[in-house]
C-alpha cells in the first residue's frame, strides 16, 4: 500500500533538501513550491490553543490553503486576519469557506506570494510550509513586534528553539492516512543584547548598574557591573518584551538578592526589582537606558564571557 504520509514527507524533504531550493525558493515563478496539504482540523484547533489566539489578535496564515486556520480563528474567537496563497484555486476555496462560516467581515484571502506580504499587522502568524521556507522567513519574523506568536505545523526554525512544542496524533492527516503532527510556538523576542545603564534606589540611595546582555534569540545571559565588581546574572528569561533576571550583590557589606522583572520598549526598559537579604527586604522601581546595542543583529551567538 502506498502511504500518503510517506509520499508527502518524501516530497517535503526532497524539496527541502534539494540544492536547487535556496532560501526564498517558495517565491515560485511557476507556482507554489510548497505542496498543498491541509492541516487536520484537530491540529488547527491545537495550533490556535498553543498560540493563545483570541479576539484581540490579528492572525496571518502564510500559504493559507482552503483558509481553515484563519476561518476557524474568526469563527471561534472573533479573530481578524488574512491568508495568502499563490494558488488562485485555494483562494477561491478559502473565500467560499469564509462565506459558509459567516466570517467575511473579519477575514480576507489574497493571491499573493508570502515573501511579498506585509506582516507588520500580525500578532499571530501561522504556517505549514517547509523547513527551508521557515529558515528563509526567519529573519523577517525576528523583525516583527516583540511578543508576536509564530505557530508552525510540522517544521521547526533551525537553531531558533521553540518556546513551546507538542506532538499529537492526527487521524485525518494526509487525506485520512493518519500521522503525527508537530506543533511549534515561538514568541518574537525583544532585542536586548548590548549594554544598558540601570538605575534603582537601594537602601535609600540611587544606584547605577551597568548591565551587559548577550542574546541568542530568546536566550539571554550576561553580567552586571556595580562599581568595580562584575557579577554574572542568573535565571534570565525573555518572553517577547518581558525580561526577568537575578543576581546577588553586596549592599552595605551583606549579600542581597536582586530579582528584576520588567518590560523592554526599544532602548528603554523598566520594571520592578525585589531586594532581599538578612537586613533588607524591599521592592523598588528600576529603569534602564540602552548604552550600546550588540554589534551583531539577531541571532547573536551567546559568547562565553569571562567574569573578572
Ligand atoms: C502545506 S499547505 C498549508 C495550507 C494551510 N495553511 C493549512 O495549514 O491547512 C501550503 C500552502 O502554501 C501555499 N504556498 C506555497 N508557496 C507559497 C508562497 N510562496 N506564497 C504563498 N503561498 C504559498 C501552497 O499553495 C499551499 O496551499
Amino acid at each position: 500500500m502506498r502511504c500518503p504520509a510517506i509520499v508527502f514527507k518524501g516530497i517535503l524533504w526532497l524539496l527541502a533538501g534539494a540544492g536547487a531550493i535556496a532560501a526564498g525558493m517558495a517565491r515560485a515563478e511557476n507556482g507554489p513550491s510548497v505542496p498543498y496539504v491541509p492541516t487536520p482540523q484537530a491540529v488547527v484547533d491545537r495550533m490556535l490553543a498553543i498560540g493563545g489566539v483570541s479576539a484581540q489578535d490579528y492572525l496571518i496564515d502564510l500559504g493559507s490553503g482552503d483558509g481553515r486556520i484563519v476561518v476557524t480563528a474568526a469563527k471561534r474567537f472573533g479573530t481578524r486576519g488574512f491568508g495568502v496563497d499563490l494558488n488562485p484555486e485555494r483562494i477561491r476555496e478559502a473565500n467560499d469557506n469564509a462565506r459558509r462560516n459567516g466570517v467575511t467581515d473579519r477575514v480576507a484571502f489574497y493571491q499573493r506570494d508570502l515573501f511579498e506580504t506585509d506582516l507588520s499587522q500580525a500578532t499571530v502568524i501561522t504556517m505549514y510550509l517547509l523547513p527551508r521556507v521557515n529558515l528563509a522567513l526567519r529573519p523577517r519574523l525576528l523583525e516583527l513586534k516583540p511578543g508576536t506568536r509564530l505557530v508552525s505545523h510540522d517544521f521547526d526554525m533551525g537553531d531558533w528553539k521553540a518556546d513551546q512544542y507538542l506532538r499529537m496524533a492526527a487521524e485525518d492527516k494526509y487525506s485520512g492516512a493518519g500521522g503525527d503532527s508537530d506543533i511549534y510556538l515561538w514568541i518574537v523576542p525583544a532585542r536586548v543584547g548590548g549594554s544598558w545603564c540601570a538605575q534603582l534606589p537601594v537602601a535609600g540611595k540611587a544606584q547605577s548598574y551597568e548591565l551587559r546582555l548577550e542574546q541568542k534569540y530568546q536566550q539571554v545571559s550576561g553580567t552586571v557591573r556595580i562599581r568595580d565588581r562584575l557579577i554574572r546574572i542568573a535565571d534570565a528569561k525573555l518572553r517577547g518584551d518581558e525580561l526577568a533576571f537575578s543576581f546577588v550583590a553586596d549592599v552595605e557589606g551583606m549579600p542581597v538578592r536582586h530579582e528584576f522583572s520588567g518590560r523592554v520598549a526599544g532602548d528603554r526598559m523598566s520594571g520592578q526589582a525585589s531586594l532581599s537579604g538578612k537586613r533588607m527586604a524591599a521592592r523598588v522601581e528600576w529603569t534602564a537606558e540602552r548604552a550600546a546595542r550588540s554589534a551583531a543583529a539577531l541571532p547573536v551567538q551567546a559568547e562565553r564571557n569571562t567574569v573578572h
